[in-house]
């Protein structure tokens, strides 16, 4: 075998020695405190056959999609879903990625423009963030979810465009997420979209741990607080509570017919298998239909542990420093990768499936152990992986 350039090698010894190191481990029996499936739809037998008997109903048997969508494949039932997505999520229209990463790097690469400025939250998701990079826009962060400081990088903004001569205007980008992938927590949406509003920015909002979780029937954040309108774009995805693959990013049909003719990682790839498209759309049946039951939806089950872990946490006196909300991702800091991932491994050991999250994924003495409810969690494992952490935190 080759060796590897040394330049790589030196980075790969790097996080060796910063006890960082990536490795992949196979899926394991523990209990679930780990994984985005926050409402075990990954594992429905119900939805895996219902999506499968559609499938052969339809006389879809079809194992790939053959080609690109704008070439051999794009098929009826890819424009289907998307319509009862733009339904569901009640925006105009919806355009499937083959995955949430996919999606913002073809919206944030395509759609600001040379001059234009895009301003991010801090700890938004590496996707965004790539996507950026591949955008010939000017892109500054603001602190984490501080409106304070949001506005007065637009001010910033606004005051040196304003003394620029341009020909075409200039466009700002406001993005957030409506729930952070690695803390958990949500930014004041409503307050947000007012100073857009205000400033003539363009909002955009990553719903992808929103979905699902919050919302009637779990269309998130931005339709729980009635912001549809307020919003340029939305991205959902639907390997995350949905228990699938893929996402959408919601907007007007305009911006549909622009991704389609402008974002890459639409354009240049094979399109998301029929699969997929199908237990989308069988899955978002599901959540339709959850009201008209008697039994509690795994929404709501979900909802009840959320409750049930707060109150945990307010009630015993467990000394952890979480970062409080009420999503299905709860952190508690713990510094240094070392310590966490020891205490993740002492946790795994007792039979719980819960992650240290190191630096450089955040950002250093920031390191964490993520805990990630479910539906199907019990209130005795939920009382049990805090009392663990609590252990283990007091007497490493
Ligand atoms: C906020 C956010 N956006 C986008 C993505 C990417 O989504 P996908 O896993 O579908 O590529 C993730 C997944 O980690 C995420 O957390």
């Amino acid at each position: 075998m080759n060796e590897l350039p040394m330049k790589i090698a030196k980075k790969l010894e790097g996080r060796v020695n910063t006890n960082s190191l990536r490795k992949l481990s196979i899926q394991n029996n523990l209990i679930d405190f780990s994984s985005n499936d926050y409402l075990g739809f990954s594992k429905s037998e119900v939805i895996f056959q219902k999506a499968h008997q559609y499938l052969v109903e339809q006389n879809l048997q079809q194992n790939g999609a053959t080609g690109s969508r704008l070439l051999s494949g794009n098929h009826k039932l890819h424009e289907e879903v998307e319509e009862q997505l733009a339904g569901f999520f009640n925006t105009e229209s919806a355009l499937i990625f083959n995955s949430g990463y996919n999606a913002n790097l073809g919206l944030f690469s395509s759609v600001p423009q040379r001059g234009d400025v895009i301003l991010y939250d801090e700890f938004i998701h590496a996707s965004i963030r790539d996507g950026i990079r591949l955008s010939n826009a000017k892109a500054y962060s603001f602190k984490h979810n501080d409106l304070e400081d949001l506005e007065q990088k637009i001010l910033r903004q606004s005051r040196y465009l304003s003394g620029q001569s341009h020909t075409d205007p200039i466009e700002i980008y406001i993005v957030t997420e409506s729930v952070f992938s690695m803390d958990g927590d949500s930014p004041n949406l409503i307050a947000m979209s007012k100073l857009c509003k205000k400033n003539k920015a363009h909002f955009i909002v990553d719903e992808a741990h929103a979905v699902g979780v919050f919302g009637i029937n779990g269309q998130g954040l931005i339709q729980q607080l009635k912001l549809e309108n307020d919003v340029f774009a939305r991205i959902v995805t639907f390997g995350k509570a949905m228990g699938c693959h893929g996402a959408a990013i919601l907007g007007s049909k305009k911006l549909q017919c622009y991704l389609i003719n402008f974002a890459r990682s639409f354009i240049y790839t094979t399109a998301i298998p029929l699969h997929s498209v199908a237990t989308i759309k069988i899955i978002l049946e599901e959540l339709i239909t959850k009201p008209n039951r008697s039994k509690e939806s795994q929404q709501e089950n979900l909802q009840k542990n959320i409750q049930y872990f707060n109150q945990q946490l307010t009630t015993v006196n467990h000394q952890l420093n979480f970062i409080k909300n009420n999503s299905s991702i709860h952190c508690c800091i713990i510094s240094g990768n070392e310590k966490v991932k020891e205490i993740a491994s002492k946790i795994q050991k007792k039979g719980f499936d819960v992650r240290a999250i190191l630096s450089p994924t955040v950002p250093k003495n920031q390191e964490r152990l993520r805990i990630c409810l479910h539906s199907y969690n019990t209130p005795q494992e939920i009382g049990e992986v805090l009392n663990l952490l609590h252990t283990f935190v007091a007497s490493p």
